[in-house]
């Protein structure tokens, strides 16, 4: 237990020396938390602060860090690239982007051709460019509560607070609500905002708009786990073909942690165009874009007025591009060995979680896919946003995720974030967990 201003000493230091360089001190500032913690290392389910502590981690970096931190079998392939000259790129083809481009076609039907970027969000980008182009549209459709990268067309809508949002709109949409400054109202007015699960809006806004794409991350994992009801991920699919746009999956988040495809897979539901990145490469940043040839191939069309641009000097760098190979290849192991492991621990949390939260809260419940898992603490799982922020107790949440930090256990401290078990957590890890959650609770109960 460690929760003085003492024991967070060292990272005071660095905050304070970044501070003088970086706004903020620290780079994304999605990083900024309180308690302001400097991390120096990970290994395995584990990471370290600067002033010592060990945690077992369930943030993974929000999310990419699939079979654990330093995976070696990963690193060595990294390792391999570096120490037999293969880090040369720019010039042309390689091999290594060959191998991992046949890997992800040969392993995911609906994916025929495919690009490769650094960053999920450049993928995001490059998918709704592409989804315009093709269908020579401009309108699309984003959904409230899901978070698709940092460009102008998707940073809005994710935590959009209750008094901001106002009632409950369907059918209809939701005002874009910027998360960033600098988007042009112009721009704003081409994005429509809609709830997870609500397919009648999506219609109203294909009656009202020509829409070229919708985007959509198949589970919300961005606001904790908001499953898609049965029949929603069909549904979309369904009026991509009535009206005509593209239908992108964004499986940055659920891509690669729920099965080698993604949630598609599970969910039977082919789209036009998918994104994924994070557990892609086990926490080197590599994101991929792909989906059905006709479409890529406007990559190359052979009019250059319809060609789309995607040229970068990183994209493919063979470091990330190993790395997910390494990664593709060790997720196919053993018959799917990865995937039964963090099944097994999943199912083991959330059975603990209930248990504990059964007896002392009256409004809990554990949502879970696989590794990934959020608990709320409501009477049942939150089938959209709205629904979440009129129901959730944030500040429960927010005090559970505090206290486990003195205690050795990272969840992201702010409320409704996904956590995430990795494949080098073991049985012991969830029940050290489990028993510190038990004392949390009870603890912020009492007081
Ligand atoms: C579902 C989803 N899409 C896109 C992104 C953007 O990816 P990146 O942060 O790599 O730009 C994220 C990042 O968290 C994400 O969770």
């Amino acid at each position: 237990m460690h929760n003085s201003v003492d024991q967070y000493r060292e990272s005071a230091r660095i905050f304070e020396h970044n501070r003088k360089y970086i706004p903020g001190g620290v780079i994304s500032v999605n990083r900024a938390t309180q308690p302001e913690i400097a991390f120096v290392k990970g290994s395995g389910a584990y990471i370290w602060d600067a002033d010592g502590h060990r945690y077992i981690d369930y943030h993974a970096a929000f999310a990419p860090c699939f079979l654990g931190h330093n995976d070696p079998y990963v690193n060595e392939a990294v390792t391999r690239v570096m120490r037999d000259g293969l880090s040369l790129f720019g010039s042309g083809t390689t091999p290594l982007e060959g191998r991992l481009a046949e890997l992800n076609c040969k392993h995911i039907p609906w994916v025929e051709s495919v690009q490769f970027l650094n960053t999920g969000s450049e993928a995001t980008y490059q998918a709704l460019r592409l989804a315009r182009a093709v269908t020579g549209r401009d309108h699309l459709i984003v959904i409230q509560g899901g978070y698709n990268g940092w460009h102008n067309d998707v940073e809005c809508n994710l935590m959009t607070p209750l008094q901001q949002l106002g009632a409950r709109v369907s059918p209809g949409e939701y005002p874009f609500r910027p998360i960033s400054a600098g988007i042009p109202l112009e721009h704003q007015k081409l994005v429509h905002i809609v709830n997870f699960n609500d397919l009648a809006s999506v219609e109203y806004v294909c009656q009202n708009y020509a829409v070229a794409g919708l985007i959509v991350e198949p589970i919300l994992q961005n606001v904790g786990i908001i499953k898609p009801e049965p029949g929603y991920l069909k549904g979309l699919r369904a009026l991509a073909d009535r009206y005509g746009f593209v239908l992108i999956f964004d499986e940055v988040k659920t891509g690669f942690r729920h099965t080698l495809g993604g949630y598609a897979a599970l969910a039977g539901v082919t789209p036009d165009l998918v994104v994924y990145g994070k557990a892609v490469a086990n926490g080197y940043p590599i994101a991929v874009l792909g989906g059905k040839k006709h479409l890529m191939d406007w990559f190359v069309h052979p009019d250059p007025a319809k060609r789309v641009l995607l040229a970068s000097t990183y994209n493919a760098h063979p470091v990330p591009t190993a790395a997910a190979i390494a990664t593709l290849e060790r997720l196919l192991m053993n018959d799917g060995e990865v995937y039964r492991h963090v099944e097994a621990l999943g199912e083991r949390m959330e059975q603990g979680v209930l248990a504990i939260l059964q007896k002392s809260c009256e409004k809990a419940v554990v949502a879970r896919q696989g590794s990934a898992f959020c608990i709320y603490f409501m009477d049942h799982c939150p089938k959209d946003w709205h629904d979440l922020a009129a129901n959730h107790n944030f500040d429960l949440d927010n005090k559970m995720r505090q206290e486990l930090i003195p205690r050795g256990v990272y969840f992201f401290p702010m409320a409704t974030k996904q956590c995430s078990i990795s494949f080098a957590h073991s049985a012991d890890d969830i029940d050290q967990t489990l028993r510190q959650l038990k004392i949390c609770i009870n603890d912020i109960l009492r007081k």
